[in-house]
């Protein structure tokens, strides 16, 4: 048997594994009443979990960059759904949304924190700040502030990280970098929003210790999707050669956000990041509870420069 077989064949403590998909791990749960907001329901990840936690009796809160967008793929997995406008690298349109979610009155079991985009090969700012950066963790950030109440008791937190976390600068965050203005590569600003996704669930964690409420991240594995939309050729040559080694398909990438948005195993697992449905370990700086803090400061402040 190869290397990939094992691999993909193995299952971990939570009895999932690289191969395991959204519906293996809702199936035999009855969801009706609980409510789940999940960010990007456009495409990819975003829009399998969005099925499938439908399909389950959920009332999925999806967001799109509009409404339209957001609305017609949701209204192909049935009526138990609310169409969202969220464009989060625009910091009103993600404070409207947080209001419009928060103003439908139905307490969020889970959150997904699901959108992104990957890779810019040049620089591109919004607000001079790099894009990915923005987009991925300040877009996310705002969103969750406008939202802590509107959480239910046991609310469950999922921020999708990547395993390209690993790729961030030293120290994870440039703190002194956020414009991307001093030195920009590709990877690497995706890798520093992604590490912000997991340094932003894990502050989260530690604020949510004690309440019921729980916060974690994860690397949903690597899937065809979208996402490749900004590589350049060469780019997409690398991601073409790295996904037909280690490649999920969609339904097994959706996964690890649905398990920890919704399988009794995940219940009161706090500040984790997963990756195939498990409890893995991020890089060493992606747990330094000090850059963590440190990159929540910076990002109450630069969110108030918005308000
Ligand atoms: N695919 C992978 O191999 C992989 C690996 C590791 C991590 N991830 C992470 O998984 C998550 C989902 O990725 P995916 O593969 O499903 O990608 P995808 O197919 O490109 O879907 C991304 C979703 O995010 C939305 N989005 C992008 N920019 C946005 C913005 N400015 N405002 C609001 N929404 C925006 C997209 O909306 P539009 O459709 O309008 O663009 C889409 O709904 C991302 O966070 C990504 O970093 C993916």
């Amino acid at each position: 048997m190869s290397l990939m077989a094992v691999i993909k064949g193995r299952r971990g403590p939570s009895g999932f594994g690289y191969a395991s998909t959204a519906e293996d791990v809702t199936a035999g749960l009855d969801l009706t009443g609980k409510t789940i907001l999940i960010t990007g329901v456009t495409s990819g990840l975003g829009k399998e979990a969005a099925r499938v936690l439908v399909m389950r009796g959920a009332h999925v809160i999806g967001t799109g960059r509009s409404v339209e967008g957001a609305r017609q793929t949701l209204m192909s997995f049935g009526t138990n759904t609310t169409a969202i406008a969220c464009e989060l690298s625009e910091p009103a349109s993600v404070r409207a949304a947080a209001s419009e979610i928060a103003a439908l009155g139905r307490p969020l079991d889970a959150v997904i924190l699901n959108a992104g985009i990957m890779a810019l090969p040049t620089l591109q700012q919004k607000y001079g700040y790099e894009l990915q950066f923005f987009t991925n963790h300040i877009g996310h950030f705002i969103l969750m502030q406008g939202l802590m109440d509107a959480l239910a008791p046991t609310a469950r937190v999922v921020a999708v990280s990547s395993t390209a976390h690993r790729g961030a600068p030293k120290g994870g965050i440039q703190f002194d970098n956020l414009s991307g203005e001093r030195s920009y590569r590709a990877w690497a600003a995706y890798g520093q929003a992604k590490i912000a996704n997991l340094l932003f669930a894990k502050e989260l964690a530690r604020r949510f210790a004690g309440t019921g409420r729980t916060a974690n991240s994860l690397h949903p594995g690597v899937i065809i999707t979208n996402l490749g939309r900004h590589l350049n050729p060469v780019m997409k040559f690398g991601f073409g050669v790295a996904s037909v080694v280690m490649c999920k398909d969609v339904h097994q990438g959706a996964a690890t956000e649905c398990y920890l948005a919704v399988n009794p195993g995940a219940a009161g697992i706090n500040g984790q990041y997963f990756d195939d449905c498990n409890i893995a370990a991020p890089r060493a700086d992606g747990t330094d509870a000090e850059t963590a803090r440190r990159l929540w400061d910076v990002s109450e402040e630069i969110g108030a420069k918005f308000a």
